[in-house]
């Protein structure tokens, strides 16, 4: 079961980094779950000491996640956070970063109340808007961090040409690949340096799992992470990282449907009476519909819509059925949420309304069900609107 270097998308994410178990041909990596390896004599193992180290699940899953994203190597981390956290010992006192201005709320947390202490600073700026991030950039700057789609308004950056401009001034690209998954955007393919995913989305896909990965393709990135994951310790589990190449190995058909019933899913709700506006790129009223169709492959499970009050919000968000009330997305099950309240609620509220995150907005993490169920359910709980 060799892997051509000609295979393509779908053949990738099952096979990378998976070979048959040596020791009885499992064709399905198994989960090592040990703390420690049994070594031959002094100095003499199979290359695995101590499972914080080593792991050949985590490890089977690391190479997997490369290929899928296109890069050198992976590194699984405990949580997208602990993925993002692992990216912020690359920087040091004094450093400065270039975020996207509506990132995930947690990061905005991690950013501005952990790595603000090492007298790292920050400027959240438009990345869609080029001439604001090179304003942006001082001597001191060393990463872009760029989400796109954003999380919950999809605003999207142009990657080829923000990695263009990453590298002629000397910077990072990082690219938050979460909301899009690698089927939908292969930041590396436009020049990222590093992406991460907070695999607990659509990497594991099932909702049965919390996890990160960063993947890197410069040498001394790779060096730095692999030596962070063992230093710092926050390594992915062996448990969890067999549950997300068992998610991988489905990624293609899965996201498939995410895209189809998303773009059909905004359509319903962009033409509903009550919807006063639906952020979703695959639709041509999104003002950077034409970036979307360059730099992604369908567009997506992930849309939000603006209902125009608090009220009306909590009206729709108790009457669905099929839709589960929830934090998280990127699941097979259709999740929907009140970011003001939920995702974003560690988000200043000034803030929140500059980015457009208003009472009235609900985001939805459109499933892979049956289509006609979905829009059962939203046109019945809009009609309570
Ligand atoms: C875009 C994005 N990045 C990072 C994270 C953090 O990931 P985790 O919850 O796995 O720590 C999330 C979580 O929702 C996210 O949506």
């Amino acid at each position: 079961m060799k892997l051509t270097s000609e295979a393509r998308f779908s053949t990738v994410c099952i096979h990378a980094g998976q070979e048959p178990d040596p020791s009885t041909g499992a064709i399905v990596t198994p989960i090592y779950q040990t703390s420690t390896y049994v070594q031959d004599e002094l100095g003499v193992h199979k290359g695995y000491e101590y499972a914080r180290t080593q792991n050949p699940t985590r490890f089977a899953l690391e190479q997997n996640i490369a290929a899928i994203e296109g890069g050198k190597a992976g590194f699984a981390f405990a949580s997208g956070m602990a993925a993002i956290a692992a990216i912020g010992t690359m920087l040091k006192s004094g450093d400065h970063v270039i975020v996207s201005k509506n990132t995930y709320g947690g990061t905005f947390r991690f950013f501005d109340k952990v790595l603000s202490r090492a007298a790292i600073t920050f400027s959240y700026v438009d990345t869609a808007n080029l001439d604001e991030v090179e304003q942006a950039i001082t001597p001191a700057t060393r990463i872009l961090f760029v989400e796109t789609p954003t999380n919950p308004i999809m605003q999207l950056t142009d990657l080829a040409a923000v990695a263009a401009l990453a590298h002629r001034r000397g910077l990072r690209l990082v690219v938050d690949n979460t909301f899009a998954s690698p089927y939908v955007q292969r930041p590396i393919e436009f020049g990222a340096d590093l992406v991460m995913h907070s695999t607990t989305k659509y990497l594991n896909g099932h909702s049965d799992s919390v996890g990160g990965v960063v993947v890197a393709v410069r040498d001394d990135d790779i060096e730095w992470l692999r030596f962070v994951q063992n230093a710092a310790g926050g390594i992915l589990g062996p448990f969890d990282s067999w549950l997300i190449l068992r998610g991988t190995k489905t990624l293609a058909i899965r996201m498939e449907r995410h895209n189809s019933n998303g773009l059909a899913v905004a359509q319903l709700l962009e033409a509903h009476p009550k919807v006063t506006h639906v952020y979703y790129p695959g639709l041509t009223s999104h003002p950077q519909h034409a970036l979307a169709k360059q730099q992604m492959r369908g567009f997506g499970g992930m849309l939000a819509f603006e209902l125009g009050s608090l009220e009306a919000a909590r009206r729709l968000l108790n009457a669905v059925r099929l839709c589960a009330l929830a934090e998280s997305l990127g699941g097979v099950e259709t999740l929907i949420s009140h970011p003001a309240t939920m995702t974003h609620a560690a988000v200043p509220v000034e803030r929140r309304t500059a980015l457009g995150i208003t009472d009235g907005l609900v985001r939805l993490s459109v499933g892979v069900e049956d289509l006609d169920d979905l829009k059962a359910d939203l046109t019945q709980a809009l009609a309570q609107v």
